[in-house]
């Protein structure tokens, strides 16, 4: 017995052994319309069932994990929604995270099946998941559904992040901000609105752009952010004098890296700046746990990885930049800011 008592705790490994578990739980329950129908209104099990089109006992035990994991709430038989599936699981909230969850659901989930490999060869797994060997945004972009699912993802995790980016520094000195790869223009919607002088031009591929020209329009502060289309590593750069790259430098090997970083350093004027919104890791990389999760799925799905403050001040300072400074926020994303003397 004594024995027993002495062995080392094994939650940790028993947490983790049940935690994909969880997420596909999640997954399904997004991905079966469960949010969607319940809506606002609680549902006893039976009707769930004939609408969904579901087993009504397989969706009872689904639906009371969800209940177990906070994602839903029953009372006396009835299933509904909480505050948080509301906001972040169901497709008509405006900070729904439902296109980032499918996209995990659906392409992550596949590319994470052969971490093993991708960590023997170091390279993104999309040839081995889907035998495509095309450019990484090519992949995410395969046809309207995949790329509207991918930037609306990216732009429930942004809503919740950008406010706190565009705060961590005071901008109020600069005058027109560009964010490349700006995607559905969350950065440069929470940038306009935290400083009233400020205007935005959203840089980004044409395949972005007819989602970003409604996302910004539906801004109410569309007046004062311009939507261009182009290719950051070919195009000439609009003119700024602040730049801002949101979970760009992650996607990219070195090389694009520093390239980019130069374009963008010879475009700015004398006392502009590069702003980046990416989470760092910390200084020894022991964490955070978002930070080191999300180099591992840029390694399964991009030539990138994420930094931590010194690696950023490094590349940056190559570029030309001084004056690095970071900022963790309590965000899904930190920001960096760095100057052209
Ligand atoms: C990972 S997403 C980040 C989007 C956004 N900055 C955010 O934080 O939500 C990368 C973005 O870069 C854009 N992008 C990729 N390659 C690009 C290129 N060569 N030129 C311009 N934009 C590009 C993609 O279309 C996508 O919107």
């Amino acid at each position: 017995m004594a024995k027993d008592i002495t062995k080392p705790d094994p939650s940790v490994v028993l947490d983790l052994l049940e935690a994909f578990r969880r997420s596909k739980t999640m997954f399904a329950a997004v991905s079966l319309g469960v949010f969607d129908t319940l809506g606002e209104r609680a549902h006893p099990l039976d009707e769930l069932a004939d609408q969904l089109k579901l087993n009504p006992d397989a969706l009872e035990r689904l639906l009371d994990a969800c209940v177990g994991l906070g994602l839903l709430a029953r009372d006396n038989q009835l299933y509904r929604n909480t505050p948080a599936s509301s906001a972040y699981l169901c497709t008509e909230s405006p900070d729904r995270l439902t296109g980032y969850l499918n996209f995990s659901n659906q392409v992550g989930w596949n590319l994470w099946s052969h971490l093993e490999d991708a960590v023997r060869e170091g390279t993104p797994r999309w040839k081995q998941a889907y035998g495509w060997d095309a450019p990484i945004f090519s992949s995410f972009f395969k046809d309207d559904w995949s790329k509207r699912e991918f930037l609306m993802g990216m732009n429930g995790q942004g809503r919740i992040s950008s406010p706190h980016v565009v705060s961590a520094f005071d901008l109020t000195r600069f005058r027109t901000l560009v964010d490349l790869g700006g995607a559905t223009g969350h950065l440069a919607i929470a940038a306009c609105r935290r400083y009233p002088t400020m205007k935005a031009i959203l840089f980004d591929l044409p395949d972005a752009v007819p989602l970003a020209k409604e996302m910004v329009e539906a801004s109410g502060i569309g007046d004062r952010i311009e939507v261009v289309p182009g290719d950051f590593f070919k195009d000439e750069l609009p003119q700024a004098d602040l730049f801002a790259v949101g979970r760009i430098l992650q996607d990219w090997a070195e090389p694009q890296i520093v390239s980019l970083l130069g374009r963008i350093y010879d475009r700015l004027p004398s006392g502009g700046a590069i702003l980046v919104a990416e989470k760092m890791l910390n200084a020894d990389k022991s964490g955070p746990r978002w930070a080191q999760m999300q180099n591992l799925n840029m390694l399964t799905c991009t030539e990138g990885k994420e930094r931590t403050l010194a690696e950023y001040e490094e590349i940056l300072t190559r570029a030309g930049f001084s004056d690095v400074q970071g900022c963790v926020t309590p965000s899904p994303l930190d920001a960096i800011l760095a100057v052209k003397a």
